[in-house]
């Protein structure tokens, strides 16, 4: 057992402000220290360190603990793990076996269980993995093992260590989950078996499973080969991150062992804190369904706010690493890395698939989303230089970020149109709404569409199409707390004016046209009355 005197002199040799000040800008105030907080998002500090309790408290999130918890947060490992690594740095010894029993147990556990899986690797697994490419040396090399059906070897393996908690090495009471199951080993850092992930062979729902989270194993901070990779990525100056155990396999097959995968799960801030005392250089290699785009972008969020650089690549539909190595060999592998692109020219052309450009409330949209983004990718030049071009070309005009209020808010050049005003005013005041007198025809086809909605006595809200929904959506967002007043409705009265005499004006011009001369000195008085009232409108 850890004694409490051998915790307390490793929290007392520590400079828990020189610890934290290695993730975060500390600022003197007073007798304290003031950040932002690591541990959620925020842009005022409300993250403070009191040197002479030894603690952190967060006002913000409610983190808070020592110098030990502070380590296992931020670095997502156990609490041995950061005991260990702060009594390295304060020169604590801390004997082998004291450094927990149950993580030594725990180690063997995996161990002897991994043993016992390859050993059961038997020709079914075998000839699977030779369809998938693999030859009996890579085989070894990746340590596959097979659980047989109806498996009892963990429990066996846990009784005969004298375990009692299944739970607490990952797994439950029952029937071993990988019964039939390829079993992928799933390494720490150090090489050491601490989680498995299971493969159905061929069809079958779920196609993978892994051991149950524990104490040692956290797949918010665990990436796959990152025992083998971590060398590669430090000499080669970046990291291949994808998603899949056959996709980083696959990049290792061809070289590129500078490759990890998450575990099926996001790409946390865990994950890139481990590669950023590697490198600061990411080659982002997700599928690319939705479902990966979307995590493309989450993690990019995350990436580009922790000053990485990053590049995508870019695969068809439904194309992975794995189904490329299969079909175009390490070359087309290497390729394909070769054309990954960056960041900022990947997320405008990411996002601009979601909306439907040509409608002028999506361009806005699609706009309004780029926002944020431009934001994080100001703070490098050429970055965000690129970016806009980028914009440029989807869009084809110029879209200046710096000058919000064009696209952003309803305050400046995005005045409510007249649409905008009537929608928002049927949708709060109706009442008020059937008091005017409103020619549908003036308006724009979206707006007519819309009342033609409301008006049919069968209407009710839950009946809204996909579309209608999204067009509600964004008059509410731009006329967003908009006062309904006097000056709000004389706004509207005169503007169904404007419209009325403008479409006059255009009905005589068409007039016109045809006209003989007797009809038009008569079409040009009236069209000269309605312009000089439009005028006065106007003022
Ligand atoms: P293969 O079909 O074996 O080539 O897998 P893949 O990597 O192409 O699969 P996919 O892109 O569907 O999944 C990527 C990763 O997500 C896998 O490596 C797993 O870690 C995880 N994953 C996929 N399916 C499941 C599932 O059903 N359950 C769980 N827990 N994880 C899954
Ligand atoms: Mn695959």
């Amino acid at each position: 057992m850890l004694s409490k005197k051998i915790i307390e002199e490793v929290k007392s040799k520590v400079d828990i402000v020189d610890v934290i000040s290695r993730y975060v800008s500390l600022q003197k105030v007073g007798n304290n220290y003031r950040a932002l907080c690591p541990f959620h998002t925020e842009t005022t500090p409300s993250f403070y360190v009191n040197p002479s309790f030894k603690t952190y408290h967060c006002f913000g999130c409610g983190a808070s603990g020592d110098v030990i918890k502070f380590i296992q947060e931020i670095e997502g490992v156990s609490f041995i793990e950061a005991l260990r690594r702060l009594a390295k740095e304060a020169n604590v010894k801390i004997e082998l076996d004291e450094t927990s029993s149950f993580h030594s147990l725990y180690l063997k556990f995996y161990n002897e269980l991994h043993e016992e899986y390859k050993r059961n690797l038997n020709d079914f697994a075998i000839s699977y993995l030779k369809n998938r490419g693999f030859e009996e040396d890579e085989i070894k090399k990746y340590e596959f093992g097979f659980a047989p059906i109806d498996s009892d070897i963990p429990y066996k393996i846990a009784k005969k260590l004298n375990i009692n908690s299944l739970r607490k090495l990952g797994f439950l009471h029952g029937k071993d989950p990988f019964s039939g199951r390829l079993i992928i080993p799933i390494k720490d850092e150090y090489g050491r078996v601490i989680a498995f992930g299971g493969r159905i062979l061929g069809e079958g729902q779920p196609k993978y499973i892994n051991s149950y989270e524990t104490e040692f194993f956290k797949k918010s901070s665990t990436m796959f080969l990152f025992n083998i990779a971590k060398d590669k990525i430090k000499n080669a100056d970046f990291a291949i991150v994808c998603e899949g155990y056959f996709d980083a396999i696959s990049f290792h097959r061809a070289g590129l062992t500078n490759a990890v995968a998450t575990l099926g799960t996001a790409f946390t801030k865990f994950h890139a804190r481990k590669i950023r005392k590697l490198t600061q250089n990411i080659v982002l290699s997700f599928d690319m369904d939705s479902a990966g785009v979307k995590a493309t972008l989450l993690s990019l969020k995350i990436l580009l706010t922790m000053d990485f650089n990053v590049m995508i690549v870019v695969f068809e539909d439904g194309k992975d690493p794995d189904e490329i190595l299969k079909t175009k060999g390490k070359t087309g592998l290497f390729n394909i890395v070769q054309s990954a692109i960056p960041a900022e020219v990947f997320v405008p052309k990411a996002l601009s698939k979601k909306y439907d450009l040509k409608n002028s409330n999506a361009a806005n949209m699609y706009l309004n989303e780029l926002k944020s983004w431009s934001e994080i990718f100001k703070s490098a030049p050429q970055r965000y230089e690129n970016f806009k071009n980028k914009v440029k070309e989807i869009l084809g005009y110029d879209v200046d970020f710096e000058k919000p209020s064009y696209f952003f808010s309803k305050k400046a050049t995005m005045l409510p149109t007249l649409e905008d005003m009537l929608v928002y005013l049927y949708l709060n005041f109706p009442e008020q709404f059937e008091k005017l007198d409103v020619d549908a025809s003036l308006l724009n086809f979206e707006a007519q569409k819309f009342f033609n909605f409301v008006k049919d006595e069968n209407f009710s809200f839950d009946k809204l199409s996909k579309e209608m929904e999204g067009y509600i959506e964004s008059v509410l967002k731009k006329m967003e707390n908009t006062e309904i007043d006097e000056t709000y409705m004389e706004t509207i009265e005169r503007k169904l004016l404007e419209r009325k005499l403008e479409k006059r004006i255009k009905e005589i011009d068409k007039y016109l046209e045809k006209a003989s001369d007797e009809e038009k000195k008569v079409l040009l008085q009236t069209r000269i009355e309605l312009v000089r009232e439009l005028k006065k409108l106007g003022r």
